[in-house]
């Protein structure tokens, strides 16, 4: 298998020059540094702490009395300082909207695959422009809730001129872009399905993979197949794209073992697992993402997160935004959800949501406050972390830096 082509660039220009020489960020009450280093816990946590930041990365961390000087000074006045959201799961290119068929979902129809193509509708007929404004708009609205990274997929183009350009489009805002043209059977192929996975394996991932680092399958019933999967994600990976997976969302099935066989990042959802699953998530590298967003606006059974850390399984949690199946764009949201229905802890669930995330998007320069790690940072406008689930709804964004950048 060819190595990935790219790495996301770790620091993109214009930040440079927004940045001061150096901040101290000091009184922080409550540190969430994810290295078990550093502080209690696989949080890490350090209460009394600083963090330097320097030419947007950490460039210190530790207790406040022992924090060096800096050229300016910021006082967290004893809140609860966390890694910006690593938010590894999103479906942002798209226009139109669904609420009718939320609608008629909490009036008890049952969710399905199908309803895609009113979004492959609308965003077919919307212009670049139109495309642009509408993800631009959720990624700010990500950012004013701490989301400092976030995965954009493509699939509600589904011909070849408009998925490479909801990728194109998509990789104007974040590195970490996803080729999903096999969301769906485009319905021009309703009745030739093998004629379009010929497509999403030939032409439309000629012109999709120079603007894209993953590659995507939505495995269902009423989607793709395991060997409909597994021929377009191995396309994907001749043309060093990296494989996640949409397994296991409405029914049982053979999406999870595939990315644990295909070596994917991610298995994303997960809401249907047998033990053999569970088992191969556990003795992979492949990240479980839950998506409890998806279960919340469906009226669906959550996946069992306990279950997949009780047997040593990497577990990520994403909001899986989209006008179908999860029209929201707050980690916040999700955390409180995969805590008080999924079997989560609260620090299991910050984890999952901070470095989680970066583990699916195989990152290691996001999701943690480390020395030499970019300078992603959420201030919570509380005591601690904890108070993400304790205190559901409540907007406690209280400052946000993106790569040393104050933003929020
Ligand atoms: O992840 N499962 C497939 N894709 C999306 C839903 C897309 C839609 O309904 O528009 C998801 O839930
Ligand atoms: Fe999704």
């Amino acid at each position: 298998m060819p190595l990935p082509r790219k790495a996301p660039a770790p620091l993109e220009y214009p930040y440079f020059e927004r940045l001061p020489l150096s901040t101290l960020i000091t009184d922080i009450g409550c540190l969430v540094t994810n290295d078990p280093a550093h502080g209690t816990g696989p949080l890490g946590l350090l209460a009394d702490a600083a963090v330097v930041v320097e030419a947007g990365r950490i460039a210190w961390v530790g207790h406040a009395a022992s924090a060096p000087a800096a050229d300016e000074h910021y006082d967290a006045d004893d809140r609860t300082l966390i890694p910006g959201f690593v938010d590894s799961h999103a479906h942002l290119v798209f226009a139109g909207d669904r609420t009718a068929e939320f609608n008629a979902r909490m009036s008890g129809q049952a969710y399905t695959a199908g309803g895609i193509r009113t979004t492959v509708a609308a965003t077919r007929a919307a212009t670049d422009a139109e495309l642009d404004t509408n993800l631009t708009r959720f990624i700010e609205e990500a950012l004013r809730q701490g989301t400092t990274t976030i995965e954009c997929k493509s699939g509600y183009g589904l011909t070849v001129a408009d998925e490479a350009r909801a990728l194109r489009i998509a990789a104007s805002h974040t590195p970490e872009t996803t080729y999903l043209g096999a969301h769906v059977v485009a319905p021009e192929y309703a009745d030739d399905p093998a004629g379009y996975v010929d497509l999403v394996t030939g032409e439309m991932l000629d012109a999709c993979a120079p603007h894209a680092r993953w590659v995507d399958v939505f495995c269902e019933n009423g989607a793709f197949d395991g060997d409909q999967a597994r021929a377009i994600l191995k396309a994907g990976q001749e043309r060093g794209l990296i494989p996640r997976v949409h397994a296991n969302q409405l029914s049982y099935g053979p999406g999870v073992q595939l990315a644990v066989e295909l070596g994917a990042a991610s298995a994303d959802h997960c809401t249907h697992l047998t033990d053999a699953d569970v088992a191969a998530l556990a003795s992979s590298d492949t990240v479980a993402t839950l998506l409890p967003g998806a279960e919340f606006s469906t009226r669906a059974a959550y996946p069992d997160a306990r279950r997949l850390l009780d047997a040593g399984a990497t577990v990520a949690l994403s909001t899986d935004c989209n006008p179908g199946s999860s029209f929201t764009t707050s980690m916040a949201f999700c955390i409180a959800v995969a805590v008080r229905e999924m079997g989560m802890t609260p620090d299991e669930a910050v984890h999952a949501a901070t470095v989680g995330g970066a583990r699916a998007l195989r990152r290691t320069d996001v999701g943690s406050i480390t020395v030499g790690a970019r300078a992603d940072l959420l201030l919570l406008d509380a005591p601690s972390h904890v108070h993400l689930a304790y205190r559901p709804g409540v907007p406690l964004t209280a400052a946000v830096w993106r790569a040393g950048v104050r933003e929020v």
